[in-house]
């Protein structure tokens, strides 16, 4: 499969940084070089919820730019007190959701189950995917996270049918290198990366070769051209890089032509 016909995608996961003010503004500076960005080219925006309504209207009329949400139910609609529907979200005009971040599935425990069920009905009610794995310290020092990350997407992933599985980015983001400014060698995220694709593939021959997989983790301004020239990486999930526009738009500005 041509390398052109994946679709790149630069992700900006805000993470809980930013008001809603501060979300807004932030959309508003980034917007000269959101309105130039290639057509193959996809930026994903993703404050937290109270700021969605808004930074959908920020970007309005920008074909290229899409608004995620960090998180969604794994349920529809129901008794579930504090939570959002994915219902709601895409009700608001947001397109796609982060699901499995592991902040998530560490700070607030969510299993293989409930990522499953989030799959479901972010799918159900129409928003397309970003969908996170990744490996601990501890499952790298004891060579076990090829294991891990494909036992990430089997238990909760990969039940999906063709056409549902093309809705769907993968962002590999090792926990360690989260947050850290530890990045994986060039060769560690390729090995990764080039795993995730022979195993979609062989999941799907069809869908597995056109899926976008992203990196995350200490991804900057420095490192992103060289972490985005490789060969099974098509973009990146980007979290703390993201806050500032001139660096944000500096690592948009690495994906290759
Ligand atoms: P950092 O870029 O701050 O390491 O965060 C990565 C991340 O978790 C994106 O989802």
């Amino acid at each position: 499969m041509n390398m052109s016909s994946r679709k790149r995608i630069v992700a900006a996961n805000w993470k809980m940084n930013l008001t809603v003010g501060e979300s807004e503004l932030l959309a508003t500076e980034m917007r000269s070089v959101l309105t130039t960005m290639p057509r193959h080219c996809e930026v994903v925006l993703a404050p937290s919820f109270p700021a969605l309504e808004r930074l959908v209207k920020a970007v309005a009329g920008l074909d290229s730019v899409q608004i995620a949400a960090q998180d969604c139910a794994p349920a529809i609609r129901g008794a579930h007190t504090g939570e959002v529907s994915s219902l709601v979200l895409s009700e608001l005009g947001v397109q796609k959701v982060i699901i499995g971040h592991s902040e998530r599935r560490i700070n607030n425990k969510e299993d293989h189950l409930t990522l499953k069920k989030k799959v479901d009905v972010a799918l159900e009610t129409g928003l397309d995917i970003i969908f996170c794995c990744g490996e601990t310290t501890q499952q790298r020092k004891e060579g076990i996270h090829m294991q891990i990350i494909e036992q990430q997407l089997k238990d909760s992933l990969l039940h999906l049918t063709d056409t549902q599985l093309a809705s769907v980015a993968i962002a590999y983001e090792p926990v360690w290198a989260i947050g850290t400014g530890l990045t994986p060698t060039s060769e560690q995220i390729e090995e990764m990366h080039g795993y995730l694709r022979a195993l979609l593939n062989r999941t799907s021959a069809k869908v597995g070769p056109t899926l976008s997989l992203l990196y995350g983790g200490s991804c900057n301004a420095s490192n992103a051209a060289s972490i985005f020239a490789l060969e099974n990486v098509d973009g990146g999930l980007i979290g703390g890089a993201s806050l500032k526009a001139d660096e944000f738009m500096r690592i948009l500005n690495s994906l290759p032509q």
